[in-house]
C-alpha cells in the first residue's frame, strides 16, 4: 500500500506538471489561453494553482505505461478504457484542469472544466473517488489557505474552483471549495482546526441557497465554543468569482462585514419565512428549531442556541411572519432582518 501511494503521487505529479507546462509553453494552445483570458486569469493564477490544459487528442497514458502497471494507472482515475478502440484514454480531454491537493500540497485528484461554451458534456468533472482520494475528506485549496491561518481568523467556503481562483486573484486568499458534493462533518472539523470562523458563501441562486441550508443544518451539530460558522448571501445571479471581479477586494470585505449572518440566525430566519401566524404553523416552527438544536453535540452550544431560538420565537409580533414560497432575492432580503 505504501508502494501504491508512492506510485499514485508520482503519477499525479508527472501528470499535473506536464499539462501545466503545456499551457504555459505550448504556443499552439491558443483556444485554451484565450479561454483563461476571458475568465480573467493571468499567468500568476495559472502558476499559483498549477492550472493545466489537456488537449483533445492528448494521451499521457502512453508516456506513463512503461513506468507504471495498468492497474495503478487505472486506479489513478485519470484514464479509462475506451472499449470501442480498446485503448486507455484521458478522462479530462479538452478541459482546463485544477489539481486538488491534500493538506501537504500533494495533488491527489483533479477538477476539470470544459472550454466549450455549449458543450453536451458536463461543465465540470472531478476525479472519481480512488483509494487515495476521498472527496468528503478534502477541500480544494486548503493546502494554501491554511498557511494564512496565523494572520487571519476566518476562511471562506465557496462552491467551485473558479470561485477560489477568482477571489484569490482579487487578493482574498483565505478561501477553500468543497468538491461538488455536500459539506461533510470532517470538512467542518478540518477548517476549524485552522480558522475560528467559517464563512459559507455559495452562489446567489436557488441551488446555492439550498446547499447553504443543507450545510447549515448539517454543520450546526459540530459547532464548538470559540468557533463560528457564518453565511454570506450574494446578490441574485452572482457567485464569489463574478462578484469579486466586478466589485474588488475592499467591497467584498465590506460586504462580508455588513451582510454575513450567524448560522443560528440563518436557520431561525429561514424557518420563520416558512411560518404563518397560526398555532399549528407556529408549533411546527418551534418543533423544527428544537429538533435542530438537539443535534448539537456540544452541551453548552446546544443550551445557548436553544435559548436563542426560544427567545426569538417569544418575541415574534403578530405580523412578523413574511409568508411562504419566496424567490431567492426576497428570501435573502428578509434573512438580513434580525427580527
Ligand atoms: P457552478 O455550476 O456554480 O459553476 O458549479 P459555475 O460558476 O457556473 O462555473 P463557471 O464559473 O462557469 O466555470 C460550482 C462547482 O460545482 C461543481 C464544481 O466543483 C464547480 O466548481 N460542479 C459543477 C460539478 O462538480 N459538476 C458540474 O457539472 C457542475
Ligand atoms: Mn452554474
Ligand atoms: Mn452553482
Ligand atoms: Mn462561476
Ligand atoms: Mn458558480
Amino acid at each position: 500500500r505504501e508502494k501504491n501511494w508512492q506510485e499514485y503521487c508520482s503519477i499525479y505529479n508527472q501528470y499535473v506538471q506536464f499539462y501545466h507546462d503545456e499551457i504555459l509553453k505550448n504556443e499552439s494552445l491558443t483556444i485554451a489561453r484565450e479561454y483563461l483570458k476571458k475568465r480573467n486569469l493571468s499567468k500568476d493564477e495559472v502558476k499559483n494553482f498549477k492550472i493545466g490544459f489537456v488537449e483533445r487528442n492528448s494521451n499521457f497514458y502512453e508516456k506513463l505505461k512503461d513506468e507504471f502497471s495498468e492497474k495503478v494507472l487505472v486506479e489513478s482515475g485519470l484514464f479509462y478504457l475506451d472499449e470501442k478502440k480498446n485503448t486507455y484514454v484521458e478522462r479530462f480531454r479538452d478541459r482546463i484542469i485544477f489539481p486538488i491537493n491534500n493538506i501537504s500540497g500533494q495533488p491527489i485528484g483533479l477538477g476539470g472544466r470544459t472550454i466549450q461554451e455549449n458543450s453536451y458534456s458536463a461543465k465540470y468533472i472531478n476525479s472519481p473517488e480512488t483509494p487515495f482520494f476521498k472527496k468528503g475528506s478534502n477541500l480544494y485549496n486548503l493546502d494554501l489557505a491554511r498557511r494564512l491561518s496565523n494572520k487571519i481568523d476566518h476562511v471562506y467556503l465557496v462552491e467551485g474552483y473558479m470561485d477560489v481562483v477568482g477571489l484569490s486573484k482579487n487578493g482574498i486568499e483565505n478561501v477553500v471549495a468543497n468538491l461538488g458534493t455536500s459539506l461533510t462533518d470532517r470538512q467542518i472539523l478540518m477548517l476549524n482546526q485552522f480558522f475560528e470562523d467559517i464563512i459559507i458563501c455559495f452562489d446567489g441562486d436557488e441551488s446555492g441557497y439550498k446547499a447553504a441550508l443543507r450545510a447549515a443544518e448539517n454543520s450546526i451539530k459540530e459547532l464548538q465554543p470559540e468557533k463560528q460558522i457564518s453565511f454570506l448571501f450574494l446578490p441574485d445571479g452572482e457567485d464569489p468569482d463574478s462578484y469579486a471581479n466586478k466589485n474588488g477586494k475592499a467591497n467584498f470585505i465590506d460586504f462580508t462585514k455588513q451582510a454575513k449572518i450567524s448560522i443560528h440566525q440563518f436557520i431561525f430566519n429561514h424557518y420563520k419565512q416558512q411560518t404563518d401566524n397560526n398555532p399549528s404553523s407556529m408549533a411546527i416552527f418551534e418543533k423544527k428549531l428544537r429538533t435542530i438544536a438537539a443535534t448539537i453535540k456540544d452541551d453548552f452550544i446546544k443550551k445557548y442556541v436553544l435559548e436563542f431560538f426560544l427567545e426569538k420565537i417569544s418575541s415574534l409580533t403578530p405580523h412578523s411572519n413574511i409568508g411562504k414560497k419566496q424567490f431567492y432575492t426576497k428570501k435573502v432580503k428578509s434573512l438580513q432582518s434580525t427580527q
